[in-house]
């Protein structure tokens, strides 16, 4: 084995990756992370990684790591001339459309998102009518398209916040596309859904499947075990946990507090990363796989490096200018 295939093994085994390894398998992730990383730098390629990618992209590759918002942000800023996003396409297309002069690719055809694809700008369009003049609040995992026709764009970061001031000027709001995170919201708020909050029907496939009642099963086993989950489970389960959040938040939370375990309800990648990054802490991953998400690999990060070409990732101009107004007003309110 040559002596960089050695080094890069040891750096990933300093990583705890190898802890994911089946016998043999580590010398074949170090061969992919040292080719992408040696391409990435050739090429002036910045990566960006949601904590669901799998901990050998986040760890070995990834150059921009976190949640939805942390990510937009990072994005609009960042001087690399090509954004690789290991993440689903409404993420990338949102860094187009902040940095617009950078070329983006993801490395998956497969990369969607079932609350992306639960609404269409023309959907938005139809709620306006139907309620005219209301401002509508729109979650991030959205199309450019949609976004286009919101007047806030909010992620799980910062949707309360968010919400809390658009009511301090308006009475009534509409709230796209995720039911479940928008009643959960109504709830924090004290607002009443179909009265002061308009919502629409769409849902997280991975999120709106957990079981609420393990929860409790899970605290009588374990006690002092603190229960965490994604603003995108439904009230019944938000319910029956100790705190809502979206990724970023309860990633804080375990590095803030000293509970004998924590039970992550989420995507599973967040507990495996969680685990790495906290190996003295107690993890109980009551997770399910975001499909989307485990479509990138690092084989097809290596892929798209040697030949990006059909995976760039476009928006008109035209869409693009209105959706980042609506993009904008989300930084300026979540400051
Ligand atoms: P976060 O912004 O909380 O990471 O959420 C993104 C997402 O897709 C959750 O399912
Ligand atoms: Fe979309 Fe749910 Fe996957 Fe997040 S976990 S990308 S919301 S389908």
């Amino acid at each position: 084995m040559d002596t960089t295939l050695t080094d890069e093994i040891k750096r990933l085994t300093s990583l705890g990756l190898h802890h994911r390894c089946v016998e043999g398998d580590l010398a074949r992730v170090a061969g992919l992370t040292l080719e992408i990383n040696r391409l990435k730098k050739e090429k002036k390629a910045v990566i960006c990684a949601h904590v669901y990618q799998t901990p050998d992209i986040i760890l070995g590759i990834g150059d921009l790591v976190g949640d939805s918002y942390k990510l937009a942000d990072d994005c609009r800023k960042t001087a690399a001339d090509i954004i690789v996003f290991c993440g689903v396409h409404f993420m990338a297309e949102t860094a187009k459309i902040l940095n617009p002069s950078k070329k983006v690719y993801v490395p998956s055809k497969n990369a969607g998102c079932s609350l992306s694809e639960a609404i269409t700008g023309g959907d938005v369009r139809k709620l306006k009518a139907e309620h005219p003049g209301l401002p509508v609040v729109t979650y991030i995992n959205t199309s450019a398209e949609v976004k286009a026709e919101s007047d806030c764009i909010v992620t799980s970061a910062n949707a309360e916040k968010i919400l809390r001031k658009m009511y301090e000027k308006h009475d009534k709001v509409i709230f796209v596309p995720d039911r479940f995170m928008g009643l959960n919201l109504a709830k924090a708020l004290g607002k009443t859904p179909g009265k002061d909050i308009f919502l629409w029907k769409g849902a997280c496939i991975v999120h709106e499947h957990f079981n609420p009642g393990l929860i409790k099963v899970y605290k009588k086993k374990y006690p002092g075990l603190v229960a965490l989950a994604h603003a995108e489970c439904p009230s019944e389960l938000i319910d029956a946990v100790d705190f809502m959040g979206g990724t970023g938040d309860m990633m804080r939370y375990v590095e803030n507090t000293n509970a004998s375990a924590y039970l992550l309800v989420t995507e599973c990648g967040f507990g495996e990363l969680a685990k790495l990054k906290f190996p003295e802490k107690n993890f109980i991953a009551m997770c399910r796989l975001c499909p989307y998400m485990k479509s990138i690999t690092l084989g097809s990060v290596l892929a798209l490096l040697k030949d990006p070409a059909p995976e760039e990732v476009t928006v008109p101009a035209a869409i693009a200018d209105r959706a980042k107004r609506s993009i904008d007003k989300m930084f300026e309110l979540a400051a």
